[in-house]
């Protein structure tokens, strides 16, 4: 194939994704090796920008608090399918991960004797589940967008050199090692090749699966994606995370900050409903226990609107003071897109699809796993498209800010490591020919079909099927849509034959993406007959220990594989318990 258009660079360590993950995996390996962070957005773009509420730290600040504590909340938050030693890892390093964003300038709230101030959020407990305590560091509801900024601004002070704009869409492999990863630019519409010793992927995850979503639109799964096509696994798929409280209709995300300051959730009928479904931290339960319980409201009729399909967020009781200083970015949110005024009247809302617990396997170096423990070398992950395991079947919220600062950080030093006794894997010659023939391929179709429009077939089902409730006829039914819309993807056609700036192409390489990654979701949620933490079986409504106490490990198959009828195959790791025992979840 011709390699005209194809300029090659070569780093120590090459980091694709460019936000809380990618950029802190890049503070800390800066200072000590070649390093070029590779981005498909301009950095502040990045969706950690959207996290809002907080970052979770046992820093003991206003109320008493250990990261043993917080390690428990964890594994009981994740319904048991956490790997312990990593969440003890999370819990114990996230005291120097909130001090670090400290000293690197991020402006966290205070409380007034000068400390970092902390808030409640869902799940997080003091002394093994008595009460909900005040462990999330934040900056307002803009935590996310804070951290963003700092680390960019120190990335900067680095002086680490980041490719914006830059599609990843490749990772050349040369006799199972990693050796270079290979981007498209969106500017020129040439190709790039980046050979380095050490990669990390820390590209995010891919909520644009679903129709509603707190998910920017650039969540299409990528390095989630290219890791799956090299034949690498990925692990605990059918784990995705409804956030309790996105805006009706829209999504759009109302960060949990807002019951942590004391909001309450409310039925058409006023009644405080989750004093029923967990009495004891009530609207302050996990997320998957709170998606389950408005879902159900609205189910069994007792939901608001027109359509009874959403409850409400009650804020009314909070001083405005404390709205306007704690909260003010979602309550504008509310005003802007649903024209309601959250001082006096209750927001509506409704689970939106929010986060993927699972992803690429990794151990607790942020070395990607090949199978259940073999280590590929030179090649890390971390932040949302990794799966570690610190979340098991269900986040806690504010742990996900942590686990970019800590993994993110962990993929930084290992990386670098290795990168200084490494030899760099010789790319081979035809490392660009696949992206190569692929955007071609999209660019010379002249089929009927339109990518917009099979996206949007795809969520539909996606939102319909394998939503916060799930059997094994819904999960059929999106199967069978998934294979119909992978026959019409073969024939697409697109308008824009440029070469600069061609949303159009990728957009089109991104729905193959999707559609790979709904289709492993939508099999190893079939596969996994039981209910645990957000993956709700109404067909298996119980949790199964004697069978599914596992990580699932999904493979792409050259051949059809016999027990899931397609070229995905599963297997099963076991979970690494330390401390804690899997026990009933009550809240
Ligand atoms: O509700 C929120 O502010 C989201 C936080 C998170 O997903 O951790």
């Amino acid at each position: 194939m011709a390699n005209d258009n194809v300029t090659y660079h070569s780093y120590d360590v090459v980091i694709v994704g460019a936000g809380g993950a990618g950029m802190r995996a890049a503070i800390e390996a800066g200072p000590h090796a070649k390093v070029a962070v590779v981005s498909k957005l301009f950095p502040t773009r990045s969706h950690t920008g959207a996290a809002q509420g907080g970052m979770a730290a046992a820093l003991a600040n206003v109320e008493e608090d250990s990261w043993e504590w917080h390690t428990f909340d964890t594994v009981k938050g994740g319904d048991y399918l956490v790997d312990q030693d990593a969440a003890e890892i999370l819990a114990k390093e996230s005291v120097q991960a909130v001090i670090d964003l400290e000293n690197m300038g991020l402006p966290f709230n205070r409380t007034p004797d000068g400390k970092i101030d902390q808030r409640r959020f869902g799940g997080h407990t003091r002394d093994h589940g008595k009460a909900p305590v005040r462990r999330s560091c934040y900056a307002a509801d803009r935590t996310g967008h804070m951290i963003l900024q700092t680390l960019y601004q120190n990335c900067v002070k680095l002086g680490i050199e980041f490719y914006n704009e830059f599609y990843v869409l490749d990772l050349a492999m040369n006799d199972g090692k990693p050796s270079a990863v290979v981007a498209y630019e969106l500017a020129t519409g040439d190709i790039h090749v980046f050979a380095a010793k050490s990669i990390v992927f820390a590209t995010g995850g891919f909520g644009k699966i679903y129709k509603t979503t707190s998910n920017a639109h650039t969540l299409t799964g990528d390095g989630v994606g290219i890791i799956f096509r090299k034949g690498l696994p990925l692990e605990d798929m059918e784990f995705y995370q409804f956030h309790p409280t996105g805006l009706a209709g829209l999504g759009i995300l109302l960060s949990e900050a807002a019951r942590g300051e004391g909001g309450i959730l409310r039925n058409a009928s006023g009644e405080r409903f989750m004093e029923r479904y967990a009495p004891t931290i009530k609207d302050l339960a996990p997320r998957d226990m709170v998606a389950r319980a408005m879902a159900n409201e609205v189910r069994e009729g007792r939901g608001g609107g027109p359509n009874k399909d959403y409850v409400f967020l009650d804020l009314t009781h909070l001083e405005p003071a404390v709205i306007d200083a704690k909260l003010p970015d979602i309550t504008e949110f509310a005003r802007t897109y649903l024209g309601v005024e959250p001082y006096t009247e209750p927001v509506p809302v409704f689970p939106t699809a929010h986060y993927a617990m699972g992803g690429i396997p990794t151990n607790i170096k942020a070395e990607v796993l090949s199978d259940n423990d073999t280590v590929v070398p030179g090649l890390y992950a971390a932040g949302e498209c990794a799966c570690v395991s610190v979340h098991g079947a269900n986040r806690l919220g504010t742990n996900s800010l942590l686990d970019i600062n800590v993994f993110g950080k962990r993929a930084g030093r290992y990386a670098v490591e290795y990168a200084k006794t490494a030899k760099q894997v010789p790319v081979p010659e035809n490392a660009a020919d696949e992206v190569l023939a692929m955007l071609e391929k999209v660019r010379k179709a002249k089929g009927k079909e339109k990518v917009a429009q099979l996206r949007k077939e795809l969520q539909e089902t996606m939102d319909k099927n394998a939503q916060v409730f799930r059997t094994e006829e819904t999960l059929n039914e999106a199967f069978d849509k998934i294979q119909e819309l992978r026959k019409r993807y073969e024939n697409i056609s697109i308008q824009d034959q440029g070469k600069r700036f061609n949303t159009d192409l990728l957009e089109a390489i991104e729905l193959g993406f999707l559609l790979d990654l709904a289709e492993v979701t939508v099999i190893t949620c079939r596969e996994r007959r039981e209910s645990r933490g957000a993956h709700l079986r109404e067909d298996f409504p119980t949790r199964d220990d004697q069978k599914f106490m596992v990580h699932s490990m999904a493979y792409k198959t050259e051949n059809t594989d016999k027990a899931t009828g397609t070229n995905i195959k599963l297997g099963w790791k076991p979970v690494v318990i330390t401390n804690y025992q899997p026990m009933e979840r009550k809240y």
